[in-house]
């Protein structure tokens, strides 16, 4: 065979060139979120949180042009696969960010991993996603289910203020990832606290019907009620909790999902509710205030926890980007970068543990008017436990 080395040499030369382009040109983000469906809110406060800070970049990230494409999820699990496929294999995103529901973010992680395309999660909690299925490839900027409920428990436990410590506590959820590991979170530290769970109660996601649950629960008359609900399901459940009688006598109790991004269609019915979660809207840091300033003035709405966590994933991606000129085939580099950074948010600083999941300061919160204000740190830098991760 002839080796013709004028035309190997301009191939070879054309192959760069095509490389370089490649690594100048925009990068592609998939939004895979809730636009529809009891989630609809959260997805779209991410994807506004997400592109506030690309926006404050002038629309860069690591020196390129960052572009968008998006599917609805409808927090449908069933759906994942395909979902997630339509965005690796169809539009060739370079990075996926999604989504709210654990089950469709396990899909999501497994897709990911499978075809080792990056993956930062800016809500679902499902434990696997940072224990079992951790990659280097998979990044968190929000919580495990495990962290804002393990805080709940401890602080049901001892009680604050006014509030006594609860000795009985029923649960209350949907029967799917998060809410199990949500309630099993609470458990664990309300049980460590010398607290008794006396009953789980349980219906589908993304189910409404509370009214038989909640006079089995005027019944049982525990000492506090736990519940884990969100978005269109919260702002319900917390407003029938307050019509049945209920909020009078027995605290009820959640993950600050419970009462963030619904406070104005809860109304009265949320004032006073104790919870806890990772961010507060009145934290009084130069940080938080630029950003809910910034987020008012682009979006004419208030921020929430949504959309902090939408915001630190573009940081997060920032980081990595950052870390390589923007240039994608430096796989290990960036993703170590995405690890390694410590994220100025609007929640206060965190820190990303190996498995890659936030370490960060779980709040106390109290609901004051429109506000979930913080009243104290409940735990300090907690890390999930990331069981089974391997990295
Ligand atoms: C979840 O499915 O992991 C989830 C959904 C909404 C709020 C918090 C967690």
């Amino acid at each position: 065979m002839r080796f013709d080395f004028k035309t190997t040499a301009l191939a070879a030369v054309a192959l760069c060139a095509l490389g370089a382009q490649a690594q100048t040109g925009p990068i592609k983000v998939g939004f895979m979120l809730p636009y529809t469906g009891t989630y609809a809110s959260l997805g779209n406060m991410i994807e506004s949180g997400f592109k506030l800070y690309v926006q404050q970049q002038g629309g860069r990230l690591g020196g390129r042009e960052i572009q968008y494409v998006k599917v609805d999820d409808e927090s449908e699990p069933a759906k994942g696969t395909d979902n997630v496929n339509k965005l690796i294999k169809r539009d060739h995103v370079d990075v996926l960010v999604g989504s709210v529901h654990s089950g469709v973010a396990l899909a999501m992680a497994k897709a990911a991993k499978d075809n080792d395309t990056l993956l930062i999660v800016p809500n679902a909690g499902a434990a696997a996603i940072t224990g079992p299925l951790c990659a280097a490839n998979i990044v968190r900027s929000s919580f495990t289910n495990w962290q804002p409920a393990y805080a709940m428990g401890k602080v049901a436990a001892e009680g604050f203020g006014q509030r006594k410590g609860a000795k009985r506590a029923i649960t209350i959820t949907w029967n799917y990832a998060a809410g199990t590991e949500s309630v099993k979170g609470f458990t664990e530290a309300f049980e460590q606290g010398g607290g008794k769970v006396v009953k789980e109660l349980s219906l589908p996601f993304p189910g409404v019907e509370f009214q038989a649950l909640l006079t089995e629960i005027a019944a049982q008359k525990p000492d506090a009620v736990y519940a884990f609900f969100a978005g269109g399901g919260a702002v319900k459940f917390v407003k029938d909790y307050a019509a049945a009688g209920l909020s009078k006598t027995i605290p009820l109790y959640g993950p600050g999902f419970l009462t963030d991004g619904t406070l104005e269609a809860q109304g009265a019915a949320a004032q006073g509710m104790l919870t806890t979660l990772h961010y507060a809207d009145n934290l009084d840091t130069p940080r938080n205030n630029a950003f809910r300033k910034a987020f008012a003035l682009t979006y004419k709405a208030n921020a929430d926890v949504y959309a902090v966590q939408g915001f630190d994933a573009a940081q997060i991606l920032s980081a990595g980007l950052n870390a390589v000129k923007g240039d994608l085939t430096q796989r290990d580099a960036l993703t170590a970068a995405m690890r390694k950074v410590t994220i100025d948010s609007p929640r206060g600083r965190f820190t990303i543990s190996p498995a890659g999941n936030p370490v960060q300061d779980i709040y106390l919160r109290e609901v004051k008017g429109g506000n979930n204000e913080y009243r104290a740190v409940a735990i300090k830098a907690l890390a999930d436990p990331a069981r089974g991760c391997k990295l």
